[in-house]
């Protein structure tokens, strides 16, 4: 059988897609399918030599590499076949070749679309450049007994240095957390940037997080053992049921601020950051210094101090957004609350968006409101989900909503509680987040719905007593 119809039996949804219109499903599962494929088609090859390829086939401005990693790559390892046989291969299946140059290449196109990205089954979209980066320079490393201290995070660090020079005089919000949403959750085709086009949209930013995590994992692992579709089947495409069983999280997409953080501070990145910039003309110079500084506390305060929130476009907000009324923050109060209906938590992200759009149309027909309800909900998939976010007045804690935050977890928490790791989203990370951004007040208050309204039980009994645990937790409504 010829390789390239063993892709036509393997992908043939995709063909299918290439031959009418050129466009393909971006998601992780395809491309971790095209990987197995390649693998398949070379028994043996080493994963050095595949990801080298990838990153060839799919960017030639992966240059870099050879800058900061010396000319290990030459030798070949005994494991390892050259990996010009797989490039030469990739020329002659052009299918193949043209699937993984459509889904790796990034750029960003005038209509602030975002190529090279894909939508991964926990809902956080990933650019593959940056990852494939992280994998190459993690596997080179492995080789290389003298690493460069940090060296994993290059990959990031080369879209942050890249990034903080072009937007010298944007502002934090126009150079990072550059979020967008797809145009369908189920078969993503395109992916739009909801604001001006930074360098570090939020999709780089997970994909260098991602290639950090992995490469230093790779870096110190007994390279003939590694399976690159296998290491990357686990990290991306566990469901949250079989991630309650692992008690390692190291490994795994879901947890990659977590786990980005045990391996990096500000000044290592800074360090990084910097050598991204070695060779480049404005290296050397103060203000480079002092903005790429600037850039990386920027960097820490939106990725390391907030959890990842779903944008409410990819919930798929079912009707027009009207106009809500601005807040002012920061705010005194987050008021805690549980839906109660659904009554089961969601584990991910099909499930918690239809709760999502099912809680906004009954707040908007039910009863009569704008739109959904709360600041923000708390899936159990992992995720927090925006309802009207930091900046827009709610409509969750009746005469208190100008003065607070109403955060509801998905769920009837009456008998039983939320999982730590949930809670601990909203009470170590939301709050955390909105108090170094300036949306919380540094010593705000926590409230049970209960405690404002009397009408109602909610969060439930159990998750109100487990909040009155709760640093911030007031026992009186100071406005009683
Ligand atoms: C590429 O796809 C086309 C149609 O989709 C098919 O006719 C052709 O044989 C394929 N070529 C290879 C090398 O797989
Ligand atoms: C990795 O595992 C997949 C399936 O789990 C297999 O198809 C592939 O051949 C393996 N690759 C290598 C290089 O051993
Ligand atoms: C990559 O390297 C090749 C060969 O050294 C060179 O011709 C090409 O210009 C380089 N590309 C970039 C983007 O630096
Ligand atoms: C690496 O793994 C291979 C295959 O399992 C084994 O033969 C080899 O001894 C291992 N090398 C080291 C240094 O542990
Ligand atoms: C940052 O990380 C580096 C390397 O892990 C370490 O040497 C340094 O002490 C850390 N700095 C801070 C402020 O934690
Ligand atoms: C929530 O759970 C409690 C205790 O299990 C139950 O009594 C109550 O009816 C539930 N609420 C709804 C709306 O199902
Ligand atoms: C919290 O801090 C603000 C501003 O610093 C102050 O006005 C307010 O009284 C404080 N509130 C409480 C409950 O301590």
């Amino acid at each position: 059988m010829s390789p390239g119809a063993l892709w036509i039996i393997t992908m043939s949804g995709i063909c299918v897609v290439i031959q009418s219109s050129e466009v393909h499903l971006r998601n992780m599962e395809h491309f971790i399918t095209a990987v197995t494929h390649l693998e398949d088609l070379n028994p043996g090859i080493s994963p050095l030599a595949l990801v080298t390829s990838l990153n060839k086939i799919a960017d030639r401005s992966v240059n870099v590499t050879l800058d900061f990693m010396g000319s290990s790559n030459n030798d070949d390892d005994i494991h390892c076949r050259n990996d010009s046989f797989i490039t030469e291969q990739l020329n002659t299946n052009h299918n193949l070749s043209h699937f993984l140059k459509k889904l790796i290449h990034h750029f960003i196109t005038d209509d602030h679309e975002e190529r090279g990205v894909v939508l991964t089954p926990d809902g956080t979209t990933v650019a593959l450049a940056p990852l494939l980066l992280g994998l190459q320079y993690g596997l080179q490393a492995n080789k290389d007994s003298n690493q460069p201290h940090g060296f994993y995070l290059l990959s990031l660090a080369k879209y942050l240095a890249t990034s903080l020079l072009q937007f010298e005089n944007a502002t934090p919000s126009e150079r990072f957390s550059l979020d967008g949403c797809w145009d369908s959750v189920s078969a993503p085709m395109v992916f739009t940037l909801s604001g001006m086009p930074s360098l570090a949209t939020d999709a780089l930013v997970h994909g260098g997080m991602d290639g950090a995590i992995l490469g230093k994992h790779l870096s110190v692992v007994n390279c003939s053992e590694v399976n690159l579709s296998t290491l990357l089947k686990s990290y991306y495409l566990r469901t949250v049921e079989e991630l309650d069983h692992v008690s390692d999280t190291h490994l795994r997409g879901r947890y990659r601020r977590k786990n980005f953080k045990k391996i990096t501070n500000s000044s290592l990145l800074q360090e990084k950051v910097a050598e991204a910039l070695h060779g480049h003309p404005q290296k050397g110079n103060l203000v480079v210094e002092s903005l790429i500084e600037k850039g990386i506390k920027e960097f820490m305060l939106r990725y390391m101090e907030c959890p990842a929130i779903i944008p409410r476009c990819m919930w798929g907000a079912a009707l027009p957004r009207v106009p809500l009324s601005p807040l002012s923050p920061p705010l005194p109060f987050l008021y805690i609350h549980h839906t109660e209906i659904p009554s089961k938590p969601c584990r991910n992200l099909q499930m918690c968006s239809k709760n999502m759009r099912a809680m906004q149309h009954f707040h908007q027909k039910g009863r009569g409101w704008f739109d959904i309800g709360y600041s923000f909900v708390v899936g159990s998939d992992g995720y927090i989900y925006e309802g009207r976010g930091w900046t827009s007045v709610g409509a969750h804690t009746k005469g208190r909503n100008t003065v607070g935050y109403g955060v509801a977890f998905i769920g009837n928490y009456t008998a039983h509680l939320p999982s730590q790791y949930d809670m601990e989203l909203l009470h170590h990370h939301l709050v955390k987040c909105g108090v170094s951004n300036g949306f919380l007040q540094k010593n705000f208050t926590i409230l049970g719905h209960r405690q404002v309204v009397a009408t109602t039980k909610c969060p439930g009994d159990s998750l109100y007593s487990e909040i009155t645990t709760w640093e911030h937790y007031k026992d009186t409504d100071p406005f009683r």
